[in-house]
């Protein structure tokens, strides 16, 4: 019964879509553990390109896909993506499930989290602006409209009706917009819950079941380690938690099940909007990795701002997630420089050096990145076959990553493409340890 956690390294955007695309070949199931329509996920498969949202990265590989309690749903989004999918050809029918546990992201999530944004000004977070905070918020309040509220006409409509009599109150008098309309609201809802609920189902048991039957599951995290709502750059994070130990969780199943985890982590470092960014690059490289790297938000289309690899912050997530080998990918981005530094510890206020990730934010703010100055390559990468193949350079680039975080380079993205990734030890070994 062998469980695999792919799980996003830095903040987001590392390239988990197609690393689990890949390894997908090799799953049964794949699972969402937490997140929503914030994330991203592109994959480009024989020249074309998917952008999937809430959906697990493995229905592009015909495989069972699973979005857990964990989550939380857009209705809208869901039907759209699941749409747009059967339109190019991608069969979803008897193969998505969506827990029936989840929670509903309603308009006026999406209304309350584009408000509070605008009226934080220049203290926004830089949220994606889906209603994500929103609804997780109102999940722990006990608030919430869940997925299992679809089922039932009737209980669906008094629950609209309750919430939305309390978010217009908000709506107005705290962010002074325009209230929601609760007929258009219900009926809207009604249709799209018509649609979503044949895909409703047990997922907690559904993967317990797989596993006990020697089926082969996934767990994809949405989003990145520094995002994590506990143990990430609080308050610049998103309101679920992507860790791995989340995806037993956000799943339903005993931490006990799984038995590997794969951290996928960019050879640089990128972060979409606010928050202290030790290694953020100075001057034109960063204009430079952000156009070679296509650095834009799959979702907002916004600039992603880029920084030099941070072995602090990664050595943290290794800890926090337990990462038992690395995805590095993108390295073929890399190519153009000279000289590549790398942060191997940060130097802190009193002036102390410090190879852990500071506990409290002001240090973590004022921390100054010590570098290792590598030398770069100019070679591209895209004919590079196996790792033999690669430039000493960016050999050398790779070992320094596993020396300093003491964990095993599984694999190396070299390109967009699906089959642009180089793998020492095979998929096969990554995906099934
Ligand atoms: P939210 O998840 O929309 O509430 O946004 C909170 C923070 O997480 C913001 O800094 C977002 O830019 C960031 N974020 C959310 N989803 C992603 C993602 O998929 N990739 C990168 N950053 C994300």
């Amino acid at each position: 019964m062998p469980a695999t956690v792919i799980v996003g390294a830095q903040w987001g955007d590392e390239g988990k879509g197609k690393i689990v695309d890949l390894l997908a070949q090799h799953a049964d199931v794949v699972c969402r553990y937490q997140g929503g329509p914030n994330a991203g996920h592109t994959i480009i498969v024989e020249g074309e390109t998917f952008k999937l949202r809430s959906m697990p990265s493995g229905i592009l590989s015909g495989k069972e896909c699973v979005i857990a309690a964990g989550c939380v749903v857009d209705p809208g989004v869901l039907i759209e993506e699941l749409d747009g999918l059967a339109g190019r050809g991608v069969a979803t029918e008897g193969l998505v499930h969506l827990s029936g546990n989840a929670h509903l992201i309603m308009p006026w999530h999406v209304a309350i989290d584009q408000a509070s944004e605008r009226r934080l000004g220049k203290l926004q977070i830089g949220t994606t602006r889906r209603g994500i905070g929103p609804a997780y918020a109102d999940k722990a309040a006990r608030l919430g409209i869940r997925v299992q509220d679809l089922l039932d006409a009737k209980i669906l409509r008094q629950k609209i009706e309750v919430a939305l009599a309390e978010k217009n109150v908000w709506l107005e008098r705290v962010y002074g917009v325009a209230p929601l309309d609760l007929e258009a609201i219900a009926s809207q809802l009604e249709e799209l819950a018509r649609r979503l609920r044949p895909y409703v189902s047990d997922t907690s048991l559904l993967v317990d079941r797989a596993l006990a039957d020697g089926r082969f599951v996934l767990f994809e995290g949405a989003q990145g380690t520094l995002l994590d709502l506990d143990h990430g750059t609080y308050p610049f994070v998103t309101s679920s938690n992507p860790v791995a130990a989340y995806a037993a969780a956000g799943v339903g199943i005993g931490p006990n099940r799984i038995d590997a985890v794969v951290g996928v982590s960019k050879a640089y470092v990128t972060r979409v909007g606010e928050g202290p960014f030790p290694t953020e690059i100075e001057g034109d490289d960063q204009a430079r990795v952000r156009e070679l790297g296509g650095e834009f938000g799959t979702v907002t289309g916004r600039e992603r701002r880029c920084g030099w690899l941070d072995l602090v912050a990664l050595r943290y997530a290794v800890r926090l997630n337990g990462i038992t080998s690395l995805a590095l990918t993108k390295l073929d981005v890399l190519s153009a420089f000279d000289e590549l530094p790398v942060c191997v510890a940060y130097r802190l206020r009193d002036g102390s050096e410090s190879r852990d990730f500071p506990a409290h934010q002001s240090d973590f703010h004022h921390a100054e990145p010590v570098w290792e100055a590598l030398p770069g390559w100019a070679e591209p990468l895209d004919e590079v076959a196996s790792l033999d193949e690669l430039p000493d350079a960016a050999r050398a680039y790779v070992d320094v990553v596993e020396r300093e975080l003491g964990v095993e380079v599984s694999l190396i993205g070299t390109g967009a493409e699906r089959e642009r990734v180089l793998s020492p030890r095979g998929l096969a070994a990554v995906a099934r340890p």
